[in-house]
Parts: C-alpha cells; sequence; structure tokens
C-alpha cells in the first residue's frame, strides 16, 4: 500500500525540466488542441463515431466505450488560474492527468511551453514531471510514515537536493502555508486541512511554474476551505504561478479563476471569464450552475460603471467614492445608507465611471 503511495506520488507529483523550445509566435504556457480521450478495448475504432457527433450516451450503447474527453481545445496563460468546472464524471480528472501525461490523449496535442507531451521520451517525462509541473491532490496524498517536513521536502528528495537544502525550502514553505511548529508531526496528527497545506507548501517547494489541483480543497470542511482559498489567492498574487484547478462547485471557481472552462459529458461548453460565465451563461448545462450565484459577490464596480464619457444623466450631487475592483457585496450597503450614487476611481484615485441605481438593478436582476 505504501508502495502503491509512493508510485503514485513520484508519478503524479515529481515533475521536470523540459527543453523549452522557442517560437517567433507566442505561445500560451498551456495548449490543449483538439483532444479526444475515449476510454475502452479499441477506442481508435470508436473515434470516427465520437468526431462524427455521437454523444457520450450512444457511444457507450453502441460500442461499450466511455467518452472522457470529446474535442478539447483550451489555452491557459503563464501566470492566471484557469480553473475547469463541471459536474461528476464531466471529464475534468481525465482533462488535467493530460497535462502530466498520466493519461495519454486518443486523439489531439497537448503543448506546455511549447513542447509536445507526447514527443517526451521516459527520461524526459521524468525530468519533465519532476521539474515543470506539481500536484495538489483531493485526498491530500502524504506519506503517513514521513514527517511534515519530510513530506514537504519529498519533490526535492527526486530533484536530488541534499537533505540541508531540502530542509531549508520546506521549512520557507511550512512558514508560508501557516505550519510553523507542525515540522516534525506525521500526517495523522494533523486536521485535514492541515494535511493540506502540507499538500500544498509540497507542491510549492519543488518551484515549478505550473500547479495542478484536483478537486484539492472538495474533502474540506466550508470554513477551512474558504480559509484555503484565501490562502492560494494570497500566495499567487505573489507567485504567478500557472495553476489549472479543478472543481465542481461554482463559488471556489468564481473565486479563484480568471479564467473557468466549463465541461458537460467530456465538451468543453464554455471558456470565459467568471463575469462571462455569470452574465452569459453558454447554455442551460451552464445556467443551472449559475442561476442562484450571488451576483453581488462576483461583479465589480468596473463592470457594472458607466464610463464617464457616457454617464451624463446620472446624477453628482452626492456621491460616494469606490474602488474600481470593489464587489458590490462591498459597497452596497453604504449606497443604500446614503441613498447615494458611486463614483469609481482607479488606484490612483482618477475618476473611470460612475454607478447609479439603475446600474445596480441592472446587473442584480436575474434576467
Ligand atoms: N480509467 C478509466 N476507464 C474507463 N472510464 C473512465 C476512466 N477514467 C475516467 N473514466 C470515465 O470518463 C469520464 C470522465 O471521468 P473523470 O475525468 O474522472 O470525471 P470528473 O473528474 O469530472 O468527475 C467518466 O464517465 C468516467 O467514468
Ligand atoms: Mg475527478
Amino acid at each position: 500500500m505504501q508502495l502503491m503511495v509512493e508510485m503514485n506520488f513520484f508519478l503524479c507529483f515529481n515533475v521536470f525540466k523540459a527543453p523549452v523550445k522557442s517560437f517567433v509566435k507566442k505561445m500560451s504556457k498551456i495548449e490543449i488542441n483538439n483532444v479526444y480521450k475515449i476510454f475502452g478495448s479499441n477506442p481508435k475504432s470508436v473515434l470516427p463515431m465520437v468526431k462524427g457527433g455521437a454523444t457520450k450516451e450512444e457511444v457507450l450503447e453502441k460500442t461499450g466505450h466511455t467518452v472522457g474527453l470529446d474535442n478539447v481545445s483550451i489555452k491557459i496563460e503563464e501566470g492566471e488560474t484557469f480553473v475547469c468546472m463541471g459536474l461528476s464524471g464531466s471529464g475534468k480528472s481525465t482533462l488535467i492527468r493530460h497535462l502530466n501525461r498520466l493519461i495519454d490523449p486518443t486523439d489531439g496535442d497537448i503543448l506546455i511551453e511549447g513542447t509536445n507531451v507526447m514527443s517526451l521520451n521516459t527520461e524526459n517525462l521524468i525530468d519533465f514531471r519532476r521539474h515543470k509541473m506539481s500536484m495538489v491532490f483531493q485526498r491530500f496524498g502524504l506519506f503517513p510514515h514521513k514527517t511534515v517536513i519530510q513530506n514537504v521536502g519529498y519533490g526535492l528528495e527526486m530533484q536530488g537536493k541534499t537533505e540541508e537544502e531540502r530542509n531549508k525550502t520546506a521549512m520557507e514553505k511550512i512558514e508560508a502555508v501557516g505550519l510553523s511548529g507542525f515540522e516534525n508531526q506525521y500526517p495523522n496528527q494533523l486536521s485535514g486541512g492541515m494535511q493540506q497545506r502540507v499538500g500544498l507548501a509540497r507542491a510549492l517547494a519543488t518551484d515549478t511554474d505550473i500547479m495542478l489541483m484536483d478537486e484539492a480543497f472538495s474533502a474540506l470542511d466550508p470554513l477551512i476551505r474558504s480559509d484555503m482559498q484565501k490562502q492560494l489567492l494570497d500566495l499567487q498574487s505573489e507567485l504567478k504561478k500557472t495553476i489549472v484547478f479543478i472543481t465542481h462547485d461554482l463559488d471556489e471557481s468564481l473565486r479563484l479563476g480568471d479564467h473557468i472552462g466549463i465541461l458537460n459529458a467530456g465538451k468543453l461548453v464554455q471558456v470565459g471569464t467568471p463575469v462571462d460565465i455569470v452574465m452569459n451563461p453558454a447554455d442551460d448545462y451552464v445556467e443551472a450552475f449559475v442561476k442562484d450565484v450571488n451576483r453581488a459577490k462576483v461583479l465589480k464596480a468596473k463592470i457594472i460603471m458607466k464610463p464617464v464619457n457616457e454617464a451624463n444623466e446620472i446624477d453628482k450631487n452626492n456621491l460616494i467614492k469606490i474602488g474600481e475592483d470593489q464587489f458590490i457585496e462591498e459597497f452596497l450597503p453604504q449606497v443604500v445608507c446614503n441613498n447615494a450614487n458611486c463614483e469609481v476611481v482607479d488606484k490612483k484615485g482618477n475618476v473611470k465611471g460612475y454607478i447609479s441605481n439603475k446600474e445596480l438593478q441592472k446587473s442584480l436582476s436575474k434576467s
């Protein structure tokens, strides 16, 4: 069992130093191009049927094969958090596992910094997994027989770092996730939230540019989960890693994602910013996710304001000043108490636009 955990960890967590190809055309950090994944005894034979437009149900009924991904293309830019969301079975884990080649596509390409992961030989693949990507798992994936500091330093051990180097870096990351003092404890001495902080510290320790997080916070209690989201946002504002974060939870997607991709039965049905997703759901499936969302938590002043040159009709006698990045929920109480309109300013204090009751009403109403 322990060996299995180690192997699983080795496969998933350790990543590598791939040769970075330089291109004249700027590549995205991660490009997923027309990827199909079909599970079953003879996936290639089923591919034409899937490409011909057969649904996941039809394919299963007629061939016994399961469509995991159906013509998925996504570009993920350096330094962004890309959230992949969908119901259970929609293909999220299948997608993320293509990125470090735990799964090979039935068809299509996966390019990481311009390198096609399918072109890597065994040695390069190991190197790639050790140095290029780290992974945080839903069930933490810690070694029970290793202490916190040993768990956090494990990826560095695989990278060939000395114990002294490992411990130094591990302690920095343990501190960064707020676990100082627990470094010599074993995982079973920690709560779930603390164990996942260890998972996060371990992923940070290898200093990979890309972090893959598959339902990393889904097993945590709501309050702890919210703390972890905050921690990730804080860390990310400094580290600017490229994060692929998987969740089935809309609130989590909206809070963490710079962009969100929504999967339904293996198909990517929408990609957009949180505001795009909430304001313009592409179909009934996305609509069902967003229909009960609290828009005041998602929409910022700059999204709903009337730009200065279009705001002539807004009464400017009783204004309150708000920042362009403030969410509606942050300034709404002030607006109501003062019966005021808003003057929206940027960080330097320049006036960017105005918000009256009309804009607020429009953005908060559901239809
Ligand atoms: N190894 C596998 N063998 C057969 N079917 C699989 C395998 N892995 C995933 N699937 C199927 O592919 C689909 C997508 O699964 P998955 O990516 O795990 O979904 P999610 O992570 O969104 O819950 C599901 O229908 C699932 O049953
Ligand atoms: Mg999954």
